[in-house]
C-alpha cells in the first residue's frame, strides 16, 4: 500500500485559531478546523490582543485533539511566524515547538500573506504569475506573484487597511465586530448614493491606498445626523462600501492599464465581499483578465492556506532551526 504523509499546519495570527493536516503528495486536505474568536471581541469593536491569546492557548490544544490519528504520518509541522499580532502568534508558535520536539519533526514558518496568497491553490496546482489585491483586516496591497517566493508589492495602503475601515465604520454605528460581513449586510438595504463621499487620493497620480480620511468622513457624517434610524445606518454602510470599493477600483484600473494582466486574483478575509468581487469581475471582464479567487471559507484566517504553502516549502527542503525561530508583527514579501 502506498504510504502517504502530511503536514500540520497551526495559524493564530489575529482572533482565529486554526489547525490542518494537508497530505504532502496529493495537496488534499484531510482536516481543517478554525475557532473563532468574533463573538468575545465583538463588545470591543476590535481584537484585544491579551484575549485572543488567551483564547488561543484554550482552542488550539481542544483542536489538537482532533488530529491524534494523523500525528504518525507527519514530516513537519508548518506556523504561521509573522506578520500578526505578536501574542497570539506566540501561542501557534509554542505548539508548533512542543509538537516538534516530541514528535522530532521539522518546522516550516509561514508568511501570513504568503499563506492568504496560497488559499487561491488549497486542492489545486498552483498558478504563475498572477497580479494579487490581498484585503485583509491589517493589509492592502497589490502583489505580483511570480511563483514560489517570488512576490513584489505593487501598492499598499498608507494607514488603514480596506478590511479594518468596514471595522471601524462597523465600530461607529454600534454595529459589533468583525465589521465588514455586518456592513456588507446593512449595505444591502442602503442608498449608496444618498451621502457624497469623496474617493480617496482620487486627484493623486499615486498608485496607493488611503481609508483614514473616508473613516473621518462617516464619522462626521454620523455626527451630523440627530438620532441615527436604522435607515441611516444602511445608507451610511451602502455608500461607505461604495467609496471604499471605488477607491480600489480606481487604483487598479491604473494598474491594469499599464500592464496586461492575464490572471487576476483577490484575496485575504475582505475578499469574501460580493460587492466588491462582482466590481472587480466587471473590471477584469473589461480587460480581457482571468479573476480567481479562493472558496468563501477560505478568504478568512485558516490554517488550510498556511499548509497548502508549506507543502511548497517542504519540497526545498525549507526548515527553520527551533532556536531561529521568531515572530514579527510587521513583514514585507518583497525579496
Ligand atoms: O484575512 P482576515 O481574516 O484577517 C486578517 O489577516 O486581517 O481578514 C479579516 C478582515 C476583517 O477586517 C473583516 O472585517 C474583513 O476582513 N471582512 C470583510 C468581509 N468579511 C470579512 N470586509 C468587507 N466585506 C466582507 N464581507
Ligand atoms: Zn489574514
Amino acid at each position: 500500500m502506498l504510504q502517504y504523509y502530511m503536514i500540520l499546519s497551526i495559524e493564530s495570527s489575529c482572533d482565529d485559531s486554526s489547525i490542518a493536516i494537508t497530505q504532502i503528495e496529493t495537496k488534499k486536505l484531510l482536516f481543517h478546523k478554525k475557532i473563532s474568536q468574533d463573538k468575545e471581541h465583538s463588545n470591543y469593536g476590535g481584537v484585544v490582543p491579551e484575549l485572543a491569546a488567551r483564547l488561543h492557548a484554550e482552542a488550539l490544544p481542544k483542536i489538537l485533539e482532533e488530529t491524534k490519528r494523523y500525528l504518525p504520518d507527519l514530516k513537519a509541522i508548518a506556523v504561521t511566524n509573522e506578520p500578526g499580532l505578536s501574542v497570539t502568534l506566540v501561542e501557534g508558535i509554542m505548539m508548533a515547538k512542543a509538537l516538534s520536539i516530541t514528535l522530532n519533526l521539522p518546522i516550516i514558518t509561514v508568511n501570513h500573506l504568503v499563506g492568504h496568497i496560497y488559499s487561491l491553490f488549497i486542492q489545486k496546482e498552483a498558478l504563475f504569475p498572477q497580479t494579487i489585491l490581498l484585503v485583509s483586516g491589517g493589509h492592502t496591497q497589490i502583489i505580483q506573484a511570480n511563483g514560489y517566493e517570488q512576490f513584489k508589492t505593487i501598492a499598499s495602503t498608507m494607514d488603514d487597511s480596506f478590511g479594518e475601515s468596514f471595522d471601524k465604520v462597523a465600530k461607529m454605528l454600534g454595529l459589533g465586530y468583525p465589521g465588514g460581513p455586518i456592513v456588507e449586510e446593512y449595505a444591502k438595504k442602503g442608498d449608496e448614493d444618498r451621502f457624497g463621499f469623496t474617493t480617496p487620493l482620487y486627484n493623486s497620480p499615486l498608485i496607493a491606498f488611503s481609508y483614514s480620511g473616508l473613516k473621518n468622513q462617516v464619522r462626521l457624517q454620523i455626527a451630523k445626523i440627530e438620532n441615527l434610524n436604522d435607515q441611516d445606518r444602511y445608507d451610511i454602510c451602502a455608500t461607505f462600501q461604495k467609496t471604499a470599493t471605488a477607491h480600489l477600483l480606481h487604483k487598479l484600473k491604473k494598474v491594469f492599464k499599464q500592464q496586461n494582466i492575464k490572471n487576476f486574483a483577490i484575496v485575504g478575509g475582505a475578499s469574501a465581499n460580493l460587492y466588491l468581487r462582482a466590481k472587480i469581475q466587471k473590471l477584469c471582464d473589461e480587460f480581457g483578465t482571468t479573476l480567481h479567487l479562493a472558496e468563501l471559507k477560505f478568504c478568512s484566517d485558516n490554517a488550510a492556506m498556511i499548509g497548502r504553502y508549506a507543502i511548497e516549502a517542504y519540497k526545498q527542503q525549507k526548515f527553520t532551526a527551533l532556536d531561529e525561530i521568531s515572530s514579527s508583527p510587521k513583514s514585507s514579501l518583497d525579496n
